[in-house]
């Protein structure tokens, strides 16, 4: 089952797209992650977790509400970010204003898609999304300001999507997977490509004024648009209509003959 589908809204390019939803439906549940979050913390430390010392508060306020909203308590021996981190499915990215600018603090990113806390860490808005064709211009200006008016209390959230060769929920880098494109039979597009969804949130934090960013990577088969018509026909007008620094920036090129087989068979 396909829980979001952003790419059914044209324009088929870069969006803000962020809309407001209930507080209840702010992280969205799922698996216990704890197990395999840990296990990436011993295997890959520096890629799934770090902090700049001024965080402290910020990630106490982060446990806080997510133990209010998981209604669980996190382990006191672990930071708190990490350790809100293993109550939910959900990456958590915390955002504070230091020097005019919004930058990544402190982060618990366990599903990237193609980035890790290493890189990241300490980046400004503008330098985090450098690699996102004009978003300096395009975006960042709205956003910085949306960070500084956004308000205790509301809860936004938007999505993106992509499509990779891997179901994996970790990704840190794309070239691998790219590379394990060539072994993908042409009658196996299917079961072998997935739909990647980030579910993000944004809500500022009441005391400390920072903002928390959640990340939630939904991945599906291709196969799962067979059940649904309407959204297999919205995917294949999002994937033909895409505007080409988006295609370029995803990668969609080296994706194309796949899925292509793909939809011909649908
Ligand atoms: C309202 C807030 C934000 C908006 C509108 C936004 C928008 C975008 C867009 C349009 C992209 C290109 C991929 C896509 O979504 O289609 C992107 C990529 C990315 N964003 Fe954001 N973003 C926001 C907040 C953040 C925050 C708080 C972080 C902090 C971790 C972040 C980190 C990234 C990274 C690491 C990428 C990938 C860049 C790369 O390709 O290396 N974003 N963002």
């Amino acid at each position: 089952m396909i829980r979001h589908a952003p790419w059914q809204a044209p324009p088929y390019d870069f969006a803000i797209g962020l809309r407001t939803i209930p507080e209840e439906a702010w992280l969205e549940g799922g698996a216990a992650e704890a197990g395999r979050k840990t296990a990436l913390l011993n295997t890959e430390p520096d890629c799934v977790w770090g902090e700049i010392p001024c965080s402290q508060a910020g990630q106490s306020e982060v446990l806080s509400l997510v133990e209010a909203a998981t209604g669980r308590k996190g382990d006191p021996s672990l930071r708190p970010l990490w350790a809100a981190g293993l109550l939910c499915a959900d990456d958590l990215c915390l955002m504070e204003k230091t020097d005019g600018a919004w930058r990544l603090t402190a982060a618990s990113l366990c599903s990237p898609t193609f980035f890790t806390v290493a890189e990241a860490l300490g980046k400004s808005l503008d330098d985090l999304h450098g690699p996102v064709p004009a978003f300096a211009q395009r975006f960042l200006p709205r956003v910085a300001r949306m960070f500084d008016a956004l308000s205790p209390g509301p809860v936004l959230e938007r999505s993106n999507w992509t499509v990779t060769a891997s179901g994996e929920a970790y990704l840190p880098a794309s070239a691998p997977v790219r590379a394990s494109l060539q072994d993908v039979p042409l009658d196996q597009a299917g079961e072998r490509l997935f739909l990647r969804v980030e579910r993000q949130t944004l809500r500022k934090l009441p005391q400390t004024g920072a903002v928390l960013f959640t990340i939630r990577a939904w991945r599906n088969p291709l196969n799962a648009l067979k059940d649904d018509p309407v959204r297999l026909a919205a995917f294949a007008a999002a994937w033909r209509g895409a505007s080409d620094d988006f295609r370029a920036y995803k990668g969609l090129a080296s994706y194309d003959v796949l899925v292509e087989a793909f939809l011909a068979r649908q």
